[in-house]
């Protein structure tokens, strides 16, 4: 017999509880508990004895076959590259985002590409919503299916029955379970859902995509017991003023997390970004102050841009920083650096930085570039353009190695440019590079060496 009972989750940690706390007691937040409705299955408390049959066995490490699995190579550049090589047979790969963004874009465009059989679980749209998005991408594929339908328990009987290779559900938050009497989207049924296409997925050895929510602060909305659930979490980013997408691993039991897709949206679906290094330069004829230019690391791509910086008298009392894509912490960390070390006052300074083509991008080997574009500005005197910065630069105002610097310097002189100031404790074996490299052991050396 099944009755149901009122219990209460955390919506951050998914952490349950039988009564009302306005803490949660497992992860210490506060004002996170709501309550929900769920039915559950009687089944003797404690100790459950099983059927001699029933018995679950165990193997030996050594003994298991580990069929090297093979990856499925998906018809996308960019998101064979973030999940690490291709997608792992029956892994489960949860794609969060904005609103607007282009999750359905994106997975509906691999899904139409595929030669495999996909099953299109929509949630949200109807099938002919589905249907134009699809003539908007312009390709037809008789091996992709559509299904509407948000009750798992009827979904996955679908699923037995065609066994498609690859399923996308968009969204997570839509799917229900009639076992359940909570709402679509709270955190007994995400994660009842989810348990539910896990077990579908490794049990049948068939890949389920996941399109998942972001709430206002950025985390997929739900419990964070989603991401602790699926094998891939993937991060669907990107200004809505521009058209780049920047498709991120945060998780992924089967590669890097520091790999980074990039994608323009234009007219016709998701197009992969080449050369993203001619993305994030901006065009320009006349030379201005407060910019430098960057030879950053995301992954293992190297790409150059644009950073920006404006310093102004402060009109109030408490000068202002703001910083977009850039880490704000790292940068009054600069400035004071620049403040102490090298004697400038930027004290009374309002500093605005600015990482041009909407991207944001933690390398500590920024911070030389961001450094020279604050001086620029500061000092009202150009930095020359032709010049790429890679360093980090340290508490004592020294300019420190950082990682895969052949790589930035290839990539700095293939796009034209003439020189690169490094670290001088960066050991570089490239034998004939036309670029000039500069080295320099502290930031105020390469100041007076720059402006003089
Ligand atoms: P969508 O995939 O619906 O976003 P999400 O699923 O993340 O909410 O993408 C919606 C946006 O993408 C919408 O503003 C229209 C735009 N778009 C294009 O610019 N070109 C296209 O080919 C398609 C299909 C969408
Ligand atoms: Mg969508």
């Amino acid at each position: 017999m099944a009755k149901s009972k009122t219990v209460y989750f955390c919506n951050q940690c998914g952490a349950e509880s039988s009564k009302w706390a306005g803490k949660c007691n497992a992860c210490g937040e506060w004002n996170t508990l709501r309550e929900e409705v769920v039915v559950v299955k009687n089944s003797p408390a404690g100790w459950v004895k099983t059927h001699p049959s029933d018995r679950s066995v165990t193997q030996k490490i050594n003994e298991i076959a580990s069929n090297n699995t093979q990856r499925m190579i998906m018809p996308d550049t960019e998101l064979n590259l973030v999940l690490g090589g291709g997608l792992v047979p029956g892994s489960l790969v949860l794609l969060g985002g904005e609103p607007g963004i282009g999750k359905s874009t994106l997975l509906l465009q691999v899904a139409l590409k595929l030669n495999e059989q996909v099953m299109y679980v929509s949630g949200e749209e109807s099938a002919e919503q589905v249907k134009l998005r699809a003539e908007r991408i312009g390709i037809d594929n008789e091996r992709c299916d559509v299904l509407t339908e948000t009750r798992i328990e009827a979904i996955l009987q679908i699923l037995q029955e065609q066994k498609p290779a690859i399923v996308v559900v968009d969204s997570v938050q839509t799917l229900f379970s009639e076992m359940l009497e909570a709402t679509p989207g709270s955190v007994s049924q995400i994660r009842e859902c989810t348990g539910k296409l896990l077990r579908f997925a490794k049990e049948n050895n068939v890949s389920v995509f996941l399109i998942g929510h972001i709430t206002k602060d950025g985390s997929i909305a739900g419990p964070k017991i989603l991401e602790h659930m699926v094998d891939t979490v993937l991060q669907f980013e990107g200004d809505r003023n521009y058209h780049f997408r920047i498709l991120r691993t945060l998780k992924n039991r089967f590669g890097g997390t520091h790999e980074m897709g990039i994608y323009e949206m234009t007219g016709t679906g998701l197009a992969a970004v080449q050369n993203p290094s001619q993305i994030f330069l901006a065009e320009r004829d006349e030379e201005i102050s407060g910019i430098a230019i960057a030879a950053a690391m995301e992954g293992v791509r190297p790409i150059l841009l644009e950073t920006q910086s404006l310093v102004s008298t402060a009109v109030y009392g408490t000068p202002q920083r703001s910083s977009t894509g850039f880490d704000l912490r790292r940068l009054n960390m600069l400035l004071a650096v620049l403040e102490k070390r090298c004697g400038f006052r930027l004290g009374a300074q309002d500093v605005f930085i600015n990482l041009a083509g909407g991207i944001r991008i933690e390398d500590p080997a920024l911070d030389l570039a961001i450094a020279t574009a604050i001086m620029s500005s500061y000092q009202g005197v150009v930095a020359p353009s032709k010049t790429v910065f890679a360093g980090e630069v340290g508490l004592s105002g020294e300019i420190r190695a950082v990682q895969r610097v052949e790589q930035r310097i290839t990539e700095a002189e293939k796009l034209g440019f003439e020189e690169i100031v490094i670290s001088k404790y960066n050991k570089v074996q490239i034998g004939s590079s036309k670029i000039k490299i500069h080295r320099f052991g502290r930031v105020d050396e390469m100041f007076s060496w720059l402006f003089g």
